[in-house]
């Protein structure tokens, strides 16, 4: 790939990683190294990566929990909203970086949906009706019945509780919100709940969101971008599209495209005039490339 290093610092990112590296104390190897990128306000980028590639390390760093709340040894800077995490205090970024993390019961810290929000915006000194309307406009954001403020969050199914916590991250309303494996605890229709909220996202305003996920259909339909991570080096940086209509090479690096895509990439193998076809990244595209397909002498 073209060296992600040499990009040129843009003045309106949002987010700026520069040849950040991290080494956990104790340990040999650099869990991330040589990482550089940057992401524009409104971008949506997902990060994927086989098991212990650093995607949570690079994560932590853009959160600045790391270099701070972690004892290593870090090479290059990371920015965020202009502000160097290096030399500010995580506290620092609770008003304008979002976090949601894989398990959303280690997040709760309220007895019901609602405290749960108010505990998150407590310290911003809201008045009580900007606090109403921001619980109000949260809430909504994730499609939870207002009648579910004084329930308890534990009682709630998985993606529910995922909700919930995307509500509190919303209701912060910062501009960027970072998300670590949000539905790797969910079943699929939790799973399905919470990027249904990510996608309504985009259009409601322009916040950024950074997703680490497994899940590639999802990311495929979610995703303006995609960073591959493999033992701690960016070795992959492109639009959604592209990344995924490489089937090859992402079987190279371990990862499955979405089944849509990886289905019409065996049948374009085998029809003539197909491989120059566009991959489907979604079912929708799918039926559209299937009808091209009709008609097409195939060895299957
Ligand atoms: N606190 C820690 N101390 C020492 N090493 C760590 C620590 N956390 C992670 N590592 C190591 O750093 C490397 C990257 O781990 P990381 O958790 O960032 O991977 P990951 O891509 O998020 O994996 P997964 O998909 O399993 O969540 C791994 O080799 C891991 O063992
Ligand atoms: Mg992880």
């Amino acid at each position: 790939m073209a060296s992600p290093g040499n990009m040129k610092m843009s003045k309106d990112a949002v987010i700026s990683v520069q040849n950040l590296g991290w080494r956990y104390i104790g340990s040999q190897r650099w869990a991330i190294e040589n990482i550089s990128f940057q992401v524009h306000p409104g971008e949506i980028t997902g990060i994927v990566g086989p098991s212990g590639a650093g995607k949570t390390t690079l994560i932590l760093a853009l959160r600045g929990l790391i270099p701070h709340n972690f004892q290593g040894t870090m090479k290059g800077s990371v920015s965020i909203g202009g502000l160097n995490t290096k030399a500010i205090h995580p506290s620092k970024l609770v008003g304008r970086v979002g976090m949601v993390f894989q398990d959303p019961e280690t997040q709760f810290t309220g007895l019901s949906v609602e405290e749960e929000i108010v505990f998150a915006l407590e310290n911003l000194g809201l008045s009580d009706e900007e606090m109403d309307r921001r619980i109000v406009n949260a809430l909504d954001a994730v499609q939870l019945p207002d009648g579910m403020r004084d329930r308890s969050p534990f009682q709630l199914s998985g993606g529910q509780k995922q909700r919930v916590v995307l509500a509190s991250a919303l209701a912060m309303e910062t501009d960027v919100i970072i998300l670590d494996e949000p539905t790797s605890e969910l079943d699929p229709m939790g799973e399905e709940e919470v990027f249904r909220v990510l996608r309504e996202l985009r259009h409601r305003r322009n916040v950024t969101i950074v997703i680490v996920s497994h899940a590639t259909e999802q990311l495929a339909t979610l995703c303006d971008r995609i960073l591959c991570i493999q033992e701690g080096r960016l070795v992959k940086d492109s639009s959604s599209r592209e990344f995924f209509s490489a089937v090859e090479e992402l079987y190279g690096y371990g990862i499955r495209p979405p089944q849509v895509t990886e289905l019409a990439y065996e049948l374009a193998e085998h029809a003539d005039g197909m491989t120059q076809v566009k991959l489907p990244l979604s079912i929708d595209e799918a039926c559209l490339f299937l009808s091209r397909l009709e008609g097409k002498e195939s060895v299957l």
